[in-house]
């Protein structure tokens, strides 16, 4: 085990031998985020994983996303820096419970959050981030949708459309721990404090906020806020970044904290690429499925 800086030294020699590049997601851990060459939401790293000219991408997040830039890049290398990276709401819909319903009723979109498995994504009609969802579920040429897995980003994407939407009863662990009562005695410390959360809170955490987004708008809202401070409803890492892009203004967070996302560490990514592992694969099958949703997901303006 080296210091930070003999660590970072190593990862961006190696980065160059490999023609590698490091993609981290907003809820990495401080030092993840430092060596990344991107760091963003869920959408911007899929966008990025397209881009990128790259032959490894060293992907610093869930299963799920690194499995969304291997789907999208079948001619590179994706690695996941901790195998273990899970994201429990992913697990929470399965292709078939969800093939089963569409199956008997064909008017029925299916609209799938990019936190889901390869394998749901093939069998769904399009999918979506949290930045995403309203659009892509108002892009739809059909009035019925089911939105799977998360009930909370559903509910907030029903609440901004005229759609008819089903509902499935998956949720985050980590945004539904964030309570009225956790903002509400926040806000009494810091009466000046605007309270931004993600739509994966639940409807009565969302109700009370000032403002409901995924971590790429909730960074725009605050950069373009004239109020200096903000109490933060989601994963607390994000409080890192936000803290980085806006000097001046002071962040109060929920305490809660995505097992899966602080797996990833500077020593693990370094051992990542000195090994090349782990290495994440979609059956062909299952991938030409997915990338067709996740393909008509960017399509989506
Ligand atoms: P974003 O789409 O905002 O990046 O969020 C992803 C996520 O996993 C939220 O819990
Ligand atoms: Fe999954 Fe929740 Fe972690 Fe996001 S914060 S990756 S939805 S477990």
């Amino acid at each position: 085990m080296g210091t930070n800086k003999e660590l970072a030294e190593s990862v961006n020699r190696l980065k160059k031998q490999r023609n590698a590049v490091i993609l981290a997601h907003v809820y990495q851990q401080g030092e993840v985020q430092d060596i990344a060459d991107y760091v963003g939401d869920s959408l911007d790293l899929s966008r990025k994983a397209v881009q990128t000219n790259a032959d490894v991408i060293v992907f610093c997040g869930v299963q799920f996303m690194a499995e969304t830039a291997a789907i999208l890049n079948p001619h590179k290398t994706v690695l996941l820096p901790d195998k273990n990276a899970g994201c429990g709401l992913a697990d929470m819909a399965t292709a078939q419970q969800v093939s089963a319903i569409k199956k008997q009723d064909p008017e029925l979109k299916v609209v799938s959050y990019v936190n889901s498995s390869a394998e749901l994504k093939a069998v769904s009609d399009i999918c979506c981030t949290s930045a995403n969802a309203v659009k892509v579920v108002n892009s739809l040429n059909s009035t019925k949708v089911l939105f799977v897995p998360d009930r909370n980003l559903g509910s907030h994407v029903a609440e901004n459309s005229d759609k008819i939407i089903q509902l499935w009863d998956g949720y985050c662990y980590v945004h539904e721990q964030i309570t009225l009562n956790d903002l509400i005695t926040l806000h009494d410390e810091h009466p000046d404090a605007a309270i931004i959360v993600h739509p994966e809170c639940t409807a009565p955490v969302r109700h009370l906020a000032d403002f409901t987004g995924s971590t790429s708008q909730m960074s725009r809202y605050v950069k373009e806020s004239k109020q200096k401070e903000f109490i933060v409803g989601t994963e607390i890492n994000f409080v890192y970044r936000l803290k980085a892009d806006n000097s001046g203004k002071l962040f109060y967070p929920a305490n809660t904290l995505c097992e899966g996302m602080n797996l990833i560490s500077l020593e693990k990514i370094k051992w990542s690429l000195e090994n090349m592992e782990y290495k994440v694969m979609v059956p062909d099958k299952i991938r030409a499925g997915a990338k067709i949703a996740l393909d008509k997901m960017l399509e989506v303006k």
